[in-house]
């Protein structure tokens, strides 16, 4: 019980509600398709706008193509001189190897798109495999999936940039129609956070993820997530969470507009993190209804102090390192810190983060166990 008005707590605090309220009408099946436009009649600069709308948004190109190094900052560097470089470049003998021109690009493109590993950017490929292999995810596939339409815009986009004229055919009336509203850059308008801390908390991941004993359960718990996804897996995971359903899981709890609503920065911080979160130690999980708690870690396990402080190894870091903590307060100070945390806020730290019920729900032997522990917990 205590347990869940932790975790009811972590909600409010992170703003569920608006989430949630975001996320309900998905719970019930949704009898409606995605809302569609064909494409037909779109003419070249139609098809550059909607490339360049792909680009940041469903194609997601911007969490790798930005400035953070992960990939040619495309956007940035001048394509006028890129791509003929590429085009000439000894190592590419990909399809358009020796030629020059937007038809020459134009296959570049696409072949960038579709077959990444043709041709690795020097210093981009993958970890340990000597640039022989790329990291970018194949953009026709799961989890990026353009249709043909969509990359042609996104090769007439790239053209245009180079101050070229695009060579790519416009839509007809056979080819699939495109999302209405491809997401766009415009959509995100507010400046990236480069907090993690602050990124979890925006996106709510922890209210529904254990990240390390919050004990959150309305998700699977991500701890040791690395073992279980690849770096590009969990970005679609993300960014697409209905496209697959973790088993045990319920499709449309997970909300699926990250994608239009993180910036890529504030995807790689959360991606880096998830993929360093250790996988939780089974002996750790405390076992239900087993008679009044009779240690101090079965205390922290049932009100989650290693949720928000960094106990049993937990790393988390939403409240202060308690290590040490005797020194700093004596018993006396430390109660009330626990009972009413709001009388006096940690520096750093904000007021109504730390849960003010714990007066209420311990019992007197529960709170000797936590304050005989913390009295003593070395640096
Ligand atoms: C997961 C990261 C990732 C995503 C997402 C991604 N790319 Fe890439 N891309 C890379 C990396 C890394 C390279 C450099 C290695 C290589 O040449 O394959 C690259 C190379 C390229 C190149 C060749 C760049 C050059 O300077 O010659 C193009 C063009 C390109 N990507 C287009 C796209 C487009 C368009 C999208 C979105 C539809 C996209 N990429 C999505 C990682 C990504
Ligand atoms: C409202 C609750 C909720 C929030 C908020 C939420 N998720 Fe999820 N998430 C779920 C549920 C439920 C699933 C399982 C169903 C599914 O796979 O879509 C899931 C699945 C996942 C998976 C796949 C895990 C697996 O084992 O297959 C990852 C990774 C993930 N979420 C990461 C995140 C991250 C990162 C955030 C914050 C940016 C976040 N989630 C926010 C509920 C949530
Ligand atoms: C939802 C997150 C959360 C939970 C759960 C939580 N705390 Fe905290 N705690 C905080 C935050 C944030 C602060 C700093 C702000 C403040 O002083 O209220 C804090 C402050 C403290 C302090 C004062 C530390 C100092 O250096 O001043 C102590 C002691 C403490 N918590 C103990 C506990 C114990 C024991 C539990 C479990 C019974 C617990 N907390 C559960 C978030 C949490």
């Amino acid at each position: 019980m205590t347990f869940l008005r932790v975790i009811g707590f972590s909600l409010a605090l992170l703003g569920f509600y608006a989430l949630f309220a975001h996320t309900l009408p998905q719970v019930e099946p949704d009898l409606s398709e995605p809302e569609v436009v064909s494409t037909d009649g779109l003419d070249m600069e139609g098809m550059i706008a909607l490339g360049e709308g792909l680009f940041s948004g469903k194609g997601t190109c911007t969490l790798c193509h930005n400035g953070m190094g992960r990939a040619p900052d495309t956007l940035e560097m001048d394509l006028a001189v890129t791509f003929p470089e590429r085009l000439s470049d000894p190592a590419y003998s990909g399809v358009a190897a020796g030629k020059e021109g937007p038809e020459a690009v134009d296959a570049y493109l696409r072949e960038s798109m579709l077959d990444p590993s043709a041709y690795v950017v020097a210093g981009f490929g993958k970890k340990g495999t000597n640039d022989a292999e790329s990291p970018m995810p194949v953009v026709n596939a799961a989890p990026i999936e353009l249709s043909a339409v969509e990359i042609n815009a996104t090769i007439a986009f790239l053209q245009d940039r180079a101050g070229m004229t695009p060579t790519v055919p416009l839509p007809s009336a056979e080819d699939t129609p495109v999302d209405k509203e491809p997401i766009s850059a415009e959509g995100m308008v507010e400046a990236p956070v480069t907090d993690l801390m602050e990124a979890l908390d925006n996106f709510a991941c922890a209210a529904c993820h254990d990240l390390n004993e919050s004990g959150a359960d309305l998700g699977p718990a991500l701890g040791g997530i690395a073992d279980r996804m690849s770096r590009t897996e969990l970005m679609g995971a993300i960014l697409d969470p209905n496209a697959e359903i973790a088993e045990g899981y319920e499709e449309g709890l997970m909300p699926d507009t990250l994608a239009e609503d993180m910036h890529s920065s504030e995807l790689l911080l959360i991606v880096d993190y998830l993929l360093t979160l250790p996988a939780p130690d089974p002996s750790a999980v405390p076992d239900e209804d087993d008679g009044p708690i009779t240690d101090a870690i079965g205390v922290i396990d049932e009100y989650a102090c290693a949720g928000c402080h960094d106990l049993e190894g937990s790393e988390a870091d939403l409240g202060p390192k308690l290590n040490g903590i005797g020194v700093r307060m004596n018993r006396e100070q430390l109660t009330v810190a626990i009972v009413d945390p709001n009388a006096e806020i940690t520096e750093g730290y904000e007021p109504d983060m730390m849960p003010d019920y714990f007066g209420d729900d311990m019992t007197e032997g529960e709170m000797t166990l936590i304050l005989d522990y913390l009295i003593k917990l070395p640096e």
